[in-house]
């Protein structure tokens, strides 16, 4: 009578595979089998020890005690590991033109203020160099889009966003502008900074243990929407900053990168508004795609991150 044949690790991964074949949805069957099968094959290829298997359930389960009202680290793992960055590259192609997205991140507040032409967001931040951002909103064939909104918020000088500051308790570096017949914006802000994401959890501690840093270089965030366009969710970078080669969130685009420009002597709008020397300006023009029938709906994904506790 021959020997029964030891089980393998090939023989769990193929049983596994037979059982999650019956998932009944399609969709949710591909996605798990394909899970499955990388996540075998991962294992597989480092020959995961015990000790190692252990601290990856200790991270993960650090990092969900870490969530709260006002941290995701999950966010910040899909983030510091380039998939949201792959997610939203696979779900808003553009065409040549059209602004680019970037990561969302976890500091988007849904009902930030209203603000009128030239509103100032950063009204509590005396230590920024005021700035002007300026710009239209067009369609592809560079037409204006009136009316378009603008959601728009930014770290403060300090680094910090304002519910990462225990100082405040009202929302700060944040605004919703409208543009005009023209598709025209104007919003008064600081000169943005670069600032390290969250790095006191186990995404931190990854960063270090791999020679990474938690930096991000200095940028403006904006969703800009119109109905009949999709929404594009994106950042303004500042062209001079020392990360912007090595975002900790893999985000910089070359067509987001902007000049910030210093000026010396008050004239136009700045005057208007009453900004004293020295300031900055940047412009930067926003261009939508139509919106696709059944296309993705960010502003729903943020409604959903607002749900779990981010917003
Ligand atoms: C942000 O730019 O706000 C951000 C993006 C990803 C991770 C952390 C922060
Ligand atoms: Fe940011």
């Amino acid at each position: 009578m021959p020997m029964p044949r030891n089980k393998t690790e090939d023989d769990i991964t193929a049983e596994v595979v037979q059982r999650f074949a019956q998932t009944p949805q399609p969709r949710l069957r591909e996605i798990m089998l394909s899970l499955i099968r990388h996540l075998h094959e991962f294992v597989k290829e480092v020959n995961l020890t015990e000790a190692e298997w252990f601290q990856a359930i200790e991270t993960l389960t650090e990092a969900g005690h870490m969530n709260s009202d006002k941290r995701q680290e999950f966010i910040l793992f899909s983030d510091t590991l380039g998939v949201s960055m792959v997610v939203d590259l696979l779900n808003h192609r553009k065409p040549d033109g059209a602004t680019e997205s970037t990561v969302f991140g976890p500091f988007h507040r849904q009902n930030a203020p209203e603000l009128p032409w030239g509103g100032n967001i950063a009204h509590l931040d005396h230590k920024g160099a005021p700035t002007l951002v300026s710009g239209r909103v067009l369609d592809l064939d560079g037409r204006p889009v009136a009316g378009a909104l603008l959601d728009v918020w930014q770290a403060q000088t300090s680094g910090l966003y304002d519910s990462q500051d225990p100082a405040l308790h009202e929302m700060h570096m944040r605004g919703k502008f409208h543009s005009d017949a023209e598709g025209r914006y104007l919003l008064r802000t600081v000169l943005p900074v670069h600032y390290p994401i969250p790095s006191d959890g186990p995404v931190g501690a990854m960063l270090r243990a791999t020679g990474g840093h938690p930096w991000r270089p200095a940028h403006i965030h904006f969703v800009v929407s119109a109905a009949g366009y999709e929404p594009v969710t994106t950042h303004i970078f500042d062209r001079t900053d020392q990360y912007l080669g090595s975002d900790a969130v893999f985000a910089v685009k070359e067509s987001l990168i902007c000049d910030f420009t210093r000026h010396q002597t008050v004239d136009g709008e700045a005057r208007r508004l009453g900004i004293a020397a020295p300031y900055f300006t940047t412009e930067f023009d926003f261009r939508l795609k139509p919106a696709s029938e059944g296309g993705p709906d960010m502003l729903d994904a943020q409604r959903r991150l607002a749900a779990l506790g981010a917003g």
